[in-house]
């Protein structure tokens, strides 16, 4: 079989659960060496790692805090020592820590900015080095990095009681056009990516139950959760050379999550 990202090498942080899981699968699928990231969940990054060597592939697992620069920094060295450079960064990792506005306390806003966008822009820094040294490598691919910062429908869906994570989603989506618009001299695609409602450990409590789900999906028109190999399977794509002339934008994929579904029958 003729592997989209044959020999590439991806690093996807918060991997070892949820839709980092799913994509560091997918892109293993296709071909690519893969740093498994984690922070603290190592049986559960190691598991992935055994899929990935299950499925054929080659990965490693590595713990970093993202929002820690030397942290960042020591997976970047043990990435490029590993296995020679890196060609494709998933900015995945991310997390919710939910309160009334008023009731916010700094430490809660602040880790959620820490994580979910002061993470991307140090991984982001990294990786753009390491693909503007190197350049492009026309055997492997067309553009000399790629870049996917895992964003949300909340980058453009105001989200009241998750006023920091909203917040830090808007960021991630200036911070990916911002850095496209630079980068894009030195053929580094960059790109976002915003899932509606996926079926993983952080929105548990919006499908766990049967009651729960039926709420969750008046909001989504095509009335399915999205899995995490939903969000694998189009990440993969993005960052393959059929998705060359791509950068700068956002794909939504949330079976129309962001079309007002309140306004199907109303207004
Ligand atoms: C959030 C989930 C939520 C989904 C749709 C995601 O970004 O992390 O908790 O279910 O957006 O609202």
């Amino acid at each position: 079989m003729n592997q989209k990202l044959k020999d590439q090498i991806a690093l996807v942080t918060g991997a070892d659960s949820g839709i980092g899981k799913g994509v560091a699968l997918e892109l293993a699928k296709e071909g690519a060496r893969v740093v498994v990231n984690y922070h603290h969940n190592k049986v559960a990054a190691d598991e992935v790692v055994t899929e990935i060597k299950a499925l054929g592939g080659e990965a490693i697992a590595f713990q970093a805090d993202v929002s820690k620069e030397p942290e960042v920094l020591a997976m970047f060295t043990e990435t490029i020592k590993q296995y020679g450079t890196i060609d494709i960064l998933i900015n995945n990792s991310g997390l919710q820590k939910d309160s009334k506005f008023v009731d916010m306390s700094l430490a809660d806003w602040q880790m959620v900015i820490d994580i979910n966008l002061t993470g991307q822009f140090l991984c982001s820094r990294e990786a753009a080095k390491e693909f503007i040294r190197r350049g492009v490598v026309d055997t492997k691919s067309r553009a000399a990095g790629k870049i996917i910062c895992m964003s949300s429908v909340h980058e453009v869906i105001p989200w009241g009681g998750h006023v920091n994570y909203a917040t830090s989603k808007g960021g991630v989506m200036m911070l990916m056009k911002s850095m496209a618009q630079e980068l894009a001299p030195h053929k580094i695609r960059v790109m976002g990516i915003g899932p509606g409602a996926i079926q993983t450990p952080i929105n548990k409590a919006a499908w766990e139950t049967p009651e729960a789900l039926q709420k969750l999906l008046k909001l989504v028109p095509y009335n399915r959760i999205g899995l995490p190999e939903d969000i694998g399977k189009l990440a993969t794509w993005l960052v393959s050379d059929e998705a060359d002339y791509i950068t700068g934008t956002t794909t939504f994929i949330d079976g129309g999550m962001t079309l007002y579904p309140g306004f199907a029958d109303n207004g």
